[in-house]
Parts: structure tokens; sequence; C-alpha cells
């Protein structure tokens, strides 16, 4: 009685069409219901096998129907899996590129400075010891510069370097001059706010020669011409400063590139900005590495410091935040 819809229950190819037949049997104005009503007219010794029979028939239809539901399901999902997976190797057209970081950046382009002219790149342990980060550049333990260096220590003279000096000491003593090298990389010192961050990056730079191939005048020639080529068309100044491991020491000022000099907040109304800490090797340093009858010339940079400067960054906290709205104006 209800072959047709069997048949129409096995036709049914997807799921929105087999919900349509399910009303059309089950539902409260379909076959079944139509037939359960017919029940009243039926004479009372036949309407119990009537209704038997209906529920078996009506029994039926339902098993034929769940299986058919579940079969349309496993389908459906199958193809939803086949059409929402994602291919991950597979260019989509709309990848952007990235960039290099606002750090890394600047850096690149200061080491591209100094291969071009020749220097090498040297690299040293993140954790020093106390003689390489402090006594050696003659910093001995009484030496109130200590201070100005806010050390994590270790136990047994162990330390994370608070500068990339200690550098210096480790090329000297394993090679002899001429040196000639830069040397990027982090260093560490308990400070945080607006313009310090624990771990920071810096370049050293160190130039040893026989005595007398090295005077004041090559560090000032090199650094003049270094700043043109971060900042551009700047005026750069020496100051006469102190560091233990050089004497004499300066520090280098380039002319304020916010305000040309003019006076603004960033240059503390003075017009300048301080960039770099430089000078000629002390004697103790080459003392205390066992060199004789040698001059050269040291400097030290933070590379966040021209970062922030080239791209006008006033927070440095920002830069280790890897925050991809900054980052991204970086492309
Ligand atoms: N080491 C110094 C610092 O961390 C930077 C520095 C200044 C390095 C003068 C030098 C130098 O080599 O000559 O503040």
């Amino acid at each position: 009685m209800f072959s047709k819809y069997e048949k129409l229950i096995n036709e049914a190819d997807d799921l929105s069409l087999l919900e349509q037949i399910r009303v059309e049997i089950f539902g409260k104005k379909g076959i079944l219901a139509k037939e359960f009503a017919k029940m009243k007219d039926i004479p009372e010794n036949e309407r119990k096998a009537f209704a038997k029979s209906l529920n078996i028939q009506k029994a039926t239809l339902a098993k034929l129907f769940e299986e058919k539901k579940a079969t349309l399901e496993a389908q459906e999902t199958k193809k939803r899996m086949r059409e929402e997976s994602i291919d991950v190797t597979l260019f989509n057209g709309r990848s952007t590129s990235g960039a290099l970081h606002p750090i890394n950046d600047t850096l690149s382009r200061i080491i591209d400075y100094f291969v071009s002219m020749n220097f090498a790149i040297e690299e040293g342990p993140f954790v020093e010891d106390d003689f390489h980060n402090f006594e050696a550049l003659n910093l001995p333990d009484y030496h109130p510069a200590r201070d100005m260096q806010d050390t994590f220590f270790f136990a047994d003279n162990y330390l994370l370097r608070t500068h990339t000096s200690p550098v210096q000491i480790r090329t000297m003593q394993r090679s002899r001059p001429p040196i000639r090298i830069i040397s990027p990389g982090s260093v560490f010192r308990r400070d945080f706010d607006l313009t310090h961050t624990p771990m920071f990056h810096q370049v050293e730079g160190l130039v040893v020669e026989e005595e007398g191939r090295v005077s004041f005048s090559n560090l000032k020639f090199i650094l003049e011409d270094f700043l043109k080529y971060m900042f551009g068309d700047v005026e750069v100044r020496f100051r006469p400063s102190f560091f233990p491991f050089t004497e004499p020491s300066t520090e280098v000022d380039i002319s304020c590139i916010f305000c040309q000099g003019e006076g603004c907040r960033v240059c503390s109304h003075t017009g300048w900005l301080e960039v770099l800490g430089a000078g000629m090797v002390d004697s103790n340093v080459f003392k205390a590495v066992g060199y004789e009858n040698v001059s050269g010339y040291a400097f030290g940079l933070g590379v966040e410091r021209f970062a922030m400067l080239i791209h006008k960054i006033p927070d440095l906290r920002s830069m280790f935040e890897g925050d991809l709205r900054l980052l991204e104006q970086f492309r």
C-alpha cells in the first residue's frame, strides 16, 4: 500500500528532499495520519487487524526513513569535509610578504656598513664571567662605574653580559693584531621603562693595530661616515666623556633628526641626540690580554636606540610585543 512512499524514500538523494517526504508520510496531515483516521469507519471486528497492519507498515517506513537519513547525513558530512578541507601547501594568491623586524632591519644596515668597511663579525657568549665583562675592561671590583650597569648575576662570578664589550677581550685573547671587528648581539640589564628593556642589542666595534697605525682621527672618520650612512645628512659632534675601557673617551651626538637641531621634546631641547660611545682602547685593557706596542679604538652602540630614532618609535617596549599592527607598518 505504501510502496510508492518506499520508493520515494529510496530515491531521495538529499536531506531536504527527504525532509519533505517525512512530512508527507509522518506529518500531522501526512499519509499515515490519514490512514489511521480511517479506523473509526472500520467495523469493530476488523479494526484491530487493520491497526496492527498499519503499525507494521509505519514501522517499516520509519526504519527505511532512518536508514536513508543516516546514509544521506554521512554523505553530506563527507562532502562538507572534502569541500572545507584546506590544503595548507596551496598558494592562495592572497598571502602577503613579511618583513624584517625593525631591530633586525636596523642591525642589518649597521652590519652592512661595517662589512663594507672590511670589519669582520665576532660573537660571544651571553653568560659571561666577571673577568671578561668587567675586570679585563678596566672595571676592577671596587670601580664605581660598575654601578652604571645593573647586572643580572649568577653564582661563582658568572653573569649575563651587560654589554658586548667582553667580545673585544675574547677576540684579542684568541687572535693577534691587526684586528678589525664588530660584535652585534643581545645584552642584559635590570631595567624596564619607556626606553629600557631587560634585554636589548648592542654592536661593539674594535680596531687594533701595531702601535701608531690607528689614531683618534681614524675613529672620528669612520663614525662620522657611519652615522651619515644611517641617518642621512646630519651633523656629528664628539663630546669628551668617560669609559673605563677607553682613554680618551667620547660620546657621539648627531643633530636632532626630528627638529634639525632647532630643539624639541625628543632631544630635550638641546638640538642633539646621543647615539654612541667610543674612544681609544685603554692601555689597561691591552695589559689584561697581554698586548704590547699596539694602539686601537673601540666603540659601542645600542641597536634599539638607532631603530627608535630611524622609525620614530616612542616606546621601546612595543618592539618586543610582537603586535602585528605595529610590525605590518614595516613591510
Ligand atoms: N660598553 C658600553 C656600554 O655598554 C658602550 C661602549 C662605549 C663601548 C664606549 C665601547 C666604547 O667600546 O668605547 O655602555
